[in-house]
């Protein structure tokens, strides 16, 4: 049974480029849909808005009732270059007509090698590069892990409070919130070792001493409790995603990619969420000139195709042992002609020049926002990456019960934006790159309107 009317089904920048409710959210046949997905999907696979898509371009998500919805998450920072965007969707429809897989580790094809030099021109350093392709984020973090383990021949990893780096074993471990990511998924993976975060919102010692007093710490827990001489790798978000886009004070990565260097520990930068001109940047790490020894990416690479790198160090790379490396779908070749045609949007639209135009109209909006409601306790975030952090006011308090009262208010008000944050008290705005300033303005109004509706308590 097709529910969608046909003629909605056409996505892509032409599609209204407005907000427009037609019924209720959800409508019926969403709620026709949602009925169905109980009774066949697993629970534990959550849905956030509760209606069903028929079409999605540009800023804006079409459901199956007819009801336009503008998108502030963008398939949590995956359609960068929009959805259904032209030269994604023709660049995909050719080569699925070629062939639409052969396993690259079988009988290669030119475009994974083509993927792997756009790789290696795209992502900071100018140093010789190797990359590896993979089919989801948390595949890349882990390969990084493995090609670090056998480079230096040490087992340790270091990761940070508040990071995420996916849902297999080793990635939950690397991960630091229990709830939903790891509880009952035990055990984990050993050898994971967590370091504290610079949070200047709630570092002890006040945001001005956040950067040193958190790299000196990061530093002194690695030296005293684990042996610099036994870490692998120190993996690190340049700009936490899940644990609510928590942003380090300059210098504080900057100084943890001095101590690995100096201490022979690769440094990763986990740019799966950052990556692709999300943060105004092509890369996250690029805005205070850390160049990584190895970077994973994933998410916005291919502009809603499942893909995900490893790119770093020729020498790091290639030290593991051929087979060591790999998997069927890695690198599927439809997923490749996704990736090349979405690497030539971002440049030749200059979306990485438009993240941060987008940044800015919504930073100004948020600060406007956060001077006349005293629950907005954080604003922060770069390029079309930004947050806000909602506490009980004078306190540092999360307000997870209305974070989420708001978000639920904004997606009946047919706006999709995202919760996120350790504490579940954070609203991330993940636009599309694509996406239209009167539109993003009329979000705000929105979201603005949401957070009267629902004042901060205590
Ligand atoms: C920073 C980071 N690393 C890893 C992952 C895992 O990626 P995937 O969901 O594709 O496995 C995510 C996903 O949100 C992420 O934001």
């Amino acid at each position: 049974m097709v529910l969608a009317d046909p003629a909605a089904a056409v996505g892509g920048p032409d599609l209204p480029q407005e907000r427009r409710l037609v019924t209720d959210i959800p409508g019926p046949r969403s709620t026709e849909l949602m009925a169905r997905r109980s009774a066949a999907v697993a629970k534990g696979v959550s849905a956030t808005v509760p209606v069903f898509v028929a079409a999605a371009g540009g800023g804006v998500i079409v459901d199956v009732d007819g009801n336009s919805l503008i998108d502030m998450g963008s398939g949590i920072a995956v359609v960068n270059v929009g959805n259904a965007n032209p030269s994604v969707s023709a660049a995909v429809a050719d080569q699925a007509a070629a062939f639409t897989h052969t396993c690259f580790m079988i009988t290669p094809y030119e475009g994974y090698v083509a993927v792997c030099e756009e790789l290696a021109r795209v992502t900071p350093g100018d140093h010789e590069k190797r990359s590896a392709l993979f089919n989801s984020g948390a595949e890349a973090v882990e390969n990084a892990v493995k090609i670090a383990r056998v480079a230096t021949g040490r087992t340790a990893v270091v990761v940070l409070d508040h990071g995420y780096h996916g849902r297999t074993n080793l990635t939950m471990a690397l991960t630091a919130k229990n709830m939903p990511y790891k509880q009952g998924f035990g055990p984990f993976a050993p050898e994971i070792h967590r370091v504290p975060m610079a949070y200047p919102l709630r570092w002890p010692g006040g945001p001005e001493a956040c950067a040193r007093e958190a790299a000196a710490e990061v530093i002194d827990q690695i030296s005293k409790n684990i042996g610099a001489t036994n870490v692998a790798c120190l993996i690190a978000e340049p700009i936490q995603g899940e644990g609510g886009f928590i942003v380090p004070p300059k210098g504080f990565l900057p100084a943890l990619a001095d101590y690995c260097a100096a201490n022979g520990i690769v440094f990763v930068a986990d740019e799966i969420q950052t990556g692709f001109g999300r943060t105004g940047r092509w890369f996250a790490c690029e805005h205070e000139g850390i160049v990584p020894d190895l970077i994973t990416t994933a998410k916005g690479i291919a502009g809603g195709l499942p893909l995900a790198a490893v790119t770093g160090r020729a020498e790091l790379m290639d030290a593991v042992h051929v087979g060591g490396l790999g998997g069927t779908y890695g690198g599927n070749p439809v997923a490749c002609a996704a990736a090349l045609a979405a690497i030539a949007e971002i440049e030749s639209h200059d979306l990485v020049g438009a993240a941060g135009r987008l940044g800015e109209v919504m930073l100004t909006r948020l600060h406007a926002l956060a001077a006349r409601d005293p629950g907005v306790g954080d604003v922060r975030g770069r390029g079309a990456m930004v947050a806000v952090e909602l506490l009980h006011p004078g306190t540092l308090e999360p307000d997870m019960a209305r974070t989420v009262a708001v978000a639920a208010a904004c997606h009946r008000q047919g706006v999709v934006v995202l919760t996120a944050g350790t504490y579940g008290n954070v609203l991330r705005f993940l636009p599309p790159l694509v996406m239209p300033e009167p539109l993003l303005g009329e979000a705000f109004d929105v979201i603005e309107a949401a957070l009267q509706a629902v004042p901060p308590t205590g």
